[in-house]
C-alpha cells in the first residue's frame, strides 16, 4: 500500500472505532485531551480479551513460575526516588517564549530539521535548535533553552502537601517493593515471576500519535526474578527463531533483521540473559495470536543511550501498522539486580534470596576470637554488653582497630588489652550464599495492542469493512438473527440469544433490516460466527451457523449449538 492508502486506512479505522464503539478521544464534549482515550463497549471487550490472552501466555501457561499481583497506582515519592524515576524519567522540552506552547525538543527537531537526534544531550539539542534557527511552528516565536521535563504525574497523598505521591509510570515498582512478601507467600519458590496488569500514567509532553502514545494506559508486565547462572527456562514450552535487529547491526546502519534461534543467540551473547530470550519467544507467540504475522514483527535492540536507566540490555518488539509504520508493542529489559539493589539501599530491607551451591564449598573465613577469661576479669558485669557490641562490628573495622599501636585498644567504647582479641582463620563448609535476584522484564501496552489488533483485522470486501479478528480476541463471538422479523422466528432467536448469554458467550442480537445488512453489520465489528433462525428451525430445531471468513454455512441442531460454537471458537 502507498503512504496515502495507509494513512487513509488509519483514518477509516479511527472513524470505525468511533462509530462502532471501540475507542474515541476522552472528554470529547469539552474538546478532548491529547493522549487520553476512552474505550467503548467493543474496545473494552477487545482489551479485556487481549489482557486475558496475555494472562494465558505469561501467567497461566507458567503457573509453576509466575504469579500475578495487584499493587496501587499511587506511589510514595521514596519508591520512585529509589527506582531512579524521579531523576531519569524525563524528556527534553522547549517552550515558545511568545505564545507559551511547549514542545518535545527531540520530536520538534526530527520533524522540522529532519535530523535523527535520539540519544543527544540537552546541550546538543539546544545547539541544533539554534544552528537550524528552529522557531515555534504555530506562531514563529523564539524557542527557549531545552530542559529536562519529568514525566511523572505528581499528587499529594492525603491532606499534607509534604506527602508527595506520583501515579506509577510502570507496574514494575509495585512488584519490586512487594518482592519479599510474595516470596514468603509462594514459600520461597525461586526463580519466580511476578506479573501485574494495570493502569499507569506518563505525562507525555505533546502526544500526537492517537492511541499509540497515551498519557494513561494499561501496562502488562512480568518481573522475572532469577539467578542468571541458575536453571534453564522451560524451552519445551517456547523456543525457536526470533527476528532480531541487533545494536551492532544498527550501528552499521543496517535495517534488515537477522533470524536466529533463541538458544544460539544466547550462546553467542547476542541476547545477554536467557530468561530475556525466553520471554521474547513467549511475546512473539502471544503477539502472533493477536493477528500479527511472524514476518511483520521483529525485536530491535536498543543502543546504550536509548535504554532506560535500569537496563543492561533492551529489545523492543516492533510491529508494522498503517500510518505510523513500525511501532513498539513491548519492551524486553534485562534489569539485572538494579531495582532490588536500589530498594535495599533506600529501605534498608533485605531483598536477597539464598542461593544453594551445587556442592557445598569449603571456604576459609576469618573470625573474631576474644579471650573470655581475661576479659571477664577486666570487664566483670559489662562483659555481656561488650560481647553484643563486638558482634555488631564488621570484621574489617576490628582489623583497623587492631592495626593501631599500643597495648591497650579502644573497641566499641571499651578499653581492653590487645592480646584479649584476635582474628583467626577457620575452614568452614558453606552450602550457599545470599544473592540479589536478577530480573528479566517483558512489558506490553494493552491499548496499543487494541489498535494493532484493529489495524491487522481491518479488511475491505466489495466495499464493506470486515474485521478479521482472531477468534480468541474477537469482542463479540456470536451474532444471533431471526431470518425475518416474524414473531415466531423472533421468539426462538431471542430464546437462543438468552441461552448463549447465560452460557457465557458475548452475543449480538439483531433483528432489523435485511439479513444481508445484518451479516454486514456483524462483519464490520468482527463477529466470527452468526447463528440464523429460519423456518426450518421451527420444523426441525436446526439453525445455521455462518463463518465470517469463509462465508460457509452449516446446519446444526440447537441441542448441539453451544458445543459447536465452543469448538469453532476454540473455547475449551
Ligand atoms: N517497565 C517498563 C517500562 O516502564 O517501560
Amino acid at each position: 500500500m502507498s503512504e496515502r492508502e495507509l494513512a487513509d486506512k488509519y483514518e477509516k479505522i479511527v472513524d470505525l472505532a468511533k462509530r462502532r464503539g471501540f475507542f474515541w478521544s476522552s472528554y470529547e464534549i469539552y474538546g478532548g485531551v491529547a493522549g487520553l482515550y476512552d474505550l467503548g463497549p467493543l474496545g473494552a471487550l477487545l482489551k479485556a480479551n487481549i489482557v486475558n490472552l496475555w494472562r494465558e501466555y505469561f501467567v497461566l501457561r507458567h503457573q509453576d513460575l509466575v504469579v500475578e499481583i495487584e499493587t496501587p497506582i499511587i506511589t510514595p515519592e521514596i519508591v520512585l526516588k529509589a527506582s531512579g524515576h524521579l531523576d531519569h524519567f524525563t524528556d527534553p522540552i522547549t517552550e515558545c517564549v511568545k505564545c507559551g506552547r511547549k514542545y518535545r525538543a527531540d520530536h520538534l527537531i526530527e520533524e522540522f530539521a529532519k535530523i535523527k537526534v535520539e540519544g543527544l544531550s540537552i546541550k546538543e539539542l539546544n545547539n541544533i535548535i539554534k544552528e537550524k534557527g528552529l522557531r515555534c511552528p504555530v506562531c514563529n516565536g523564539e524557542l527557549s533553552d531545552v530542559r529536562e521535563f519529568n514525566l511523572l504525574f505528581k499528587t499529594t497523598i492525603g491532606p499534607y502537601s509534604s506527602d508527595v505521591g506520583y501515579l506509577r509510570p510502570e507496574a514494575a515498582q509495585g512488584i519490586f517493593v512487594a518482592f519479599k512478601r510474595v516470596l514468603v507467600a509462594v514459600r520461597e519458590r525461586f526463580p519466580i515471576g511476578i506479573a501485574q496488569a494495570g493502569k499507569v500514567g506518563r505525562n507525555e509532553i505533546s502526544p500526537r500519535q492517537g492511541m499509540v502514545r497515551l498519557r494513561e494506559f494499561t501496562i502488562m508486565e512480568v518481573e522475572f526474578f532469577h539467578d542468571p547462572e541458575g536453571e534453564e527456562p522451560p524451552w519445551e514450552r517456547f523456543s525457536g527463531k526470533l527476528r532480531l535487529l541487533t545494536a551492532e547491526q544498527r550501528k552499521k546502519g543496517e535495517d534488515k533483521p537477522i533470524e536466529i534461534d533463541v538458544i544460539e543467540a544466547i550462546k553467542e551473547g547476542i541476547i545477554k540473559n536467557k530468561w530475556l530470550g525466553y520471554w521474547m519467544c513467549v511475546a512473539r507467540d502471544f503477539v502472533k495470536e493477536i493477528g500479527i504475522d511472524y514476518n511483520e514483527m521483529f525485536f530491535e535492540e536498543k543502543l546504550p543511550h536509548e535504554r532506560a536507566h535500569y537496563s543492561a540490555q533492551t529489545f523492543d518488539q516492533l510491529v508494522r501498522v498503517s500510518r505510523w509504520g513500525w511501532i513498539e508493542v513491548s519492551g524486553h529489559a534485562y534489569r539485572t539486580d538494579y531495582d532490588l539493589r536500589k530498594h535495599m539501599e533506600f529501605s534498608g530491607q533485605d531483598m536477597t534470596v539464598f542461593k544453594s551451591f551445587k556442592e557445598p564449598k569449603l571456604v576459609e573465613v576469618e573470625k573474631i576470637v576474644i579471650d573470655k577469661a581475661l576479659l571477664g576479669k577486666i570487664l566483670g558485669s559489662a562483659m555481656t554488653s561488650f560481647q553484643e557490641a563486638i558482634n555488631r562490628l564488621d570484621i574489617t573495622e576490628v582489623k583497623k582497630i587492631l592495626a593501631n599501636p599500643g597495648n591497650i585498644i579502644n573497641i566499641a567504647g571499651y578499653e581492653i588489652p590487645r592480646e584479649a582479641i584476635k582474628i583467626v582463620k577457620e575452614t568452614q563448609k558453606v552450602t550457599g550464599t545470599r544473592m540479589i535476584p536478577h530480573v528479566a522484564e517483558p512489558s506490553f501496552g494493552a491499548e496499543r495492542l487494541v489498535l494493532v489488533a484493529l489495524d491487522k483485522a481491518y479488511s475491505e470486501e466489495d466495499g464493506r469493512v470486515v474485521l478479521r479478528f482472531p477468534r480468541k480476541i474477537a469482542p463479540i463471538k456470536v451474532a444471533v438473527f431471526p431470518l425475518l422479523e416474524k414473531d415466531e422466528l423472533v421468539e426462538v432467536a431471542r430464546k437462543i440469544y438468552t441461552e448463549l448469554m447465560m452460557a457465557g458467550f458475548t452475543v449480538l442480537y439483531d433483528e432489523s433490516g435485511s439479513i444481508g445488512r445484518r451479516y454486514a453489520r456483524a462483519d464490520e465489528i468482527g463477529v466470527p460466527l452468526a447463528v440464523t433462525v429460519d423456518f426450518q428451525t421451527l420444523a426441525d430445531g436446526t439453525v445455521t451457523i455462518r463463518d465470517r471468513d469463509t462465508k460457509q454455512q452449516i446446519r446444526v441442531h440447537t441441542r448441539e449449538l453451544k458445543n459447536m460454537l465452543r469448538e469453532a471458537l476454540g473455547i475449551i
